[in-house]
């Protein structure tokens, strides 16, 4: 059992891919343990993105993420992070294949309509960073 944390990005919040997203999840067999919809602070966005610090888009990362609001989850399951990972397709959209959410719905890396997280440690992390007061079922 693991647990991963998936934003659907503010492109994706603006295309209504919300239902989408949660729905190939589910269909999968994967548990929606906790959602929100919300807008990240600055601060927060820096946070979540910290490796990325000092790399040439960090600054649009932020800005972008910022944008509007996003749709936060605690997606688990069994093997959930990879399971999602290869859900989502590759980080460049032009890169992921068809049938998965970037290669279906994305063209440009930076706004690629979702976030999940790559290993046990972000996970955590992350989780933490968004649904640290709330409850997670
Ligand atoms: P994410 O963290 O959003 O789930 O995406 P990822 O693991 O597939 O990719 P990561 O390397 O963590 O990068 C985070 C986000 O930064 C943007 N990016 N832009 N211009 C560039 O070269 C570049 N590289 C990464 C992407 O939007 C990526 O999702
Ligand atoms: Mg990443």
């Amino acid at each position: 059992m693991q647990q991963t944390l998936v934003l659907v990005k503010p492109d994706g919040v603006r295309k209504n891919l919300i239902g989408e997203v949660v729905s190939r999840f589910e269909g999968r067999g994967l548990k929606i343990s906790a959602l929100k919809l919300m807008k990240i602070s600055e601060a927060q966005a820096k946070s979540h993105y910290a490796e990325h610090e000092g790399k040439p888009f960090f600054s649009e990362l932020v800005e972008f993420i910022t944008s509007g609001p996003v749709a936060a989850m605690v997606v688990s399951g069994e093997n959930a992070i990879k399971a999602v990972r290869g859900m989502m397709g590759a980080t460049n959209p032009l890169d992921a294949v068809p049938g998965s959410i970037r290669g279906d719905y994305a063209l440009s890396i930076g706004e690629n309509i979702v976030h999940g997280s790559d290993g046990e440690d972000s996970a955590a992390r992350e989780i933490n960073n968004f649904f640290k007061a709330e409850k997670i079922f």
